[in-house]
């Protein structure tokens, strides 16, 4: 998993599959790009492995994503998950994992894009906005969904209440997702690859 702050979407990930026993998902390791991210401590104390790859330590993002990529590639990770990992992945990344890197994004794609998704929801007043999980690509947030869910906005709302009940169903639809991936259950359409199908061949949603 790599992360860039608090965690909290880690600490679902660590609670509801790495923990079980009988889960058969095992989170082998947890990079931050940033030192003093809560979400080591979180990966710490579950007895995860942590790593820190920070921009700073290299004279530019395609050298940091060879050491990233080094530093995931040697943990044999089926699925990489992005967490609230704050940065932008070159292609030098996403190519050693093909199909195998998913983003999670706090509005429904391709609605509100980039930083401050929450913020973008509220300035542009809409009623509904919500969390997608999709395949990450290089161009931002940008690959095709595998799950979305929508969080309605209330009248009121502000960035403290919508980022509560936004996290509540982040925290649910990322384990779902890397649920599926476990269970071979996610299909990306070899001829259309913005289309992915969700379930057993013959099954697909
Ligand atoms: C989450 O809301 C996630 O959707 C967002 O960062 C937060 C991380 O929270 N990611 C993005 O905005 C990516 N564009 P967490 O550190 O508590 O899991």
């Amino acid at each position: 998993m790599l992360i860039s702050g608090s965690g909290t979407n880690l600490q679902a990930i660590l609670d509801e599959l790495h923990a079980p026993a009988d889960s058969g998902v095992e989170c082998v390791l947890v990079v931050s790009s940033s030192a003093d991210a809560p979400g080591l401590e979180r990966a710490r104390a579950a007895g995860v492995s942590t790593q820190v790859v920070a921009m700073a330590d290299h004279p530019d993002r395609e050298s940091r994503d060879d050491a990233l990529a080094d530093a995931v590639a040697a943990a044999k990770p089926d699925l990489v998950v992005l967490a609230g990992f704050m940065s932008i992945l070159t292609a030098n990344f996403l190519g050693r994992f093909p199909d195998r890197v998913i983003n999670l994004h706090p509005s429904l794609l391709p609605a509100f894009p980039g930083v401050d998704a929450i913020g973008q929801a509220l300035t542009w007043g809409v009623r509904v906005t919500g969390v997608t999980v999709h395949f990450a690509e290089v161009e931002v947030d940008a690959g095709p969904p595998v799950l979305q869910e929508a969080v309605p906005v209330r009248y009121g709302d502000d960035e403290v209440s919508l980022t509560a009940r936004i996290r509540e169903v982040e925290h649910r639809l990322l384990p779902a997702a890397i649920r599926l991936f476990a269970d071979g259950a996610v299909r990306r359409d070899p001829g259309d690859r913005r289309q992915v199908g969700i379930g057993s061949e013959g099954g697909l949603r």
